[in-house]
């Protein structure tokens, strides 16, 4: 990684998550066996029981849990809650490298199952952050939750052979955005909705290390998404 024009630094990677963090803990370990130029700096989760929060405190990185529920239930909004967060995101990251001012830094949602509006999008705009999700489908199919059993229910009803994963720009259309990465995922006959689950799985966790990594590169660049 790291070329003549493109100078080895240390970037900073938050991540956003919701539960078990597998993803969470490729980025982790990609970042820890020098396949990933950067470090999680940051964890965060909306939901409080999420096991990915204990990957997080186990790699010894800061975390924070944000709950919409509690901000609902205090008569707040979503945007209030969004801003919330991003605030979350500034703060952390200046209280654990205060000289970092003008640092770009990347902002991954993996499987983290909140639709980010834009009053989240635009406090971190490029060039200096970018902002990329994981989606367990092919660009433009299967948008939204639970994209791998409708694509296997649409295998079986013969309506597709293939899906795939993505990584892709965060706008406010949820799981659209320019595309970062993608791959094909061939569905089998033999295939159940497990199986199936088990190889995007594998798939989600190599290219959301190599989708961070193009990004990264990007930001040290200059350039963003
Ligand atoms: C992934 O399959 C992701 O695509 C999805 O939620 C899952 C998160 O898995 N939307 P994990 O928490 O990273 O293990």
């Amino acid at each position: 990684m790291g070329d003549s024009t493109t100078p080895l630094r240390n970037l900073r990677i938050v991540v956003l998550i919701s539960g078990n963090g597998s993803n969470l803990q490729a980025i982790i370990d990609a970042t820890q066996n020098g396949q990933l130029n950067g470090e999680v700096a940051l964890v965060i989760s909306n939901r409080k029981a999420a096991f990915g929060l204990s990957r997080a405190e186990k790699a010894g990185i800061p975390t924070a849990t944000l709950s919409l529920k509690k901000f609902k239930d205090a008569g707040k909004t979503r945007v209030d809650f969004d801003l919330a967060l991003a605030e979350t995101i500034k703060t952390k990251l200046a209280e654990g490298r205060p000289t970092a001012d003008n640092e770009p830094y990347l902002i991954v949602l993996a499987g983290f199952m909140h639709i980010l509006s834009s009053d989240f999008i635009n406090q971190f705009p490029p060039p200096r952050h970018a902002i990329i999700n994981l989606h367990p489908a092919l660009p433009g199919t299967f948008d939204g939750i639970d994209a791998v059993e409708r694509a296997f229910h649409a295998f079986q009803a013969k309506s597709i052979t293939h899906t795939g994963v993505m990584i892709h720009k965060v706008i406010p259309e949820v799981d659209r955005g320019d595309v970062v990465l993608q791959e094909t995922v061939k569905i089998l006959d033999t295939d159940t909705l497990e199986t199936l689950e088990e190889r995007i799985h594998e798939v989600e966790h190599r290219l959301i290390v190599e989708g961070a990594r193009v990004t990264l590169k990007r930001l040290v660049e200059g350039k963003g998404l």
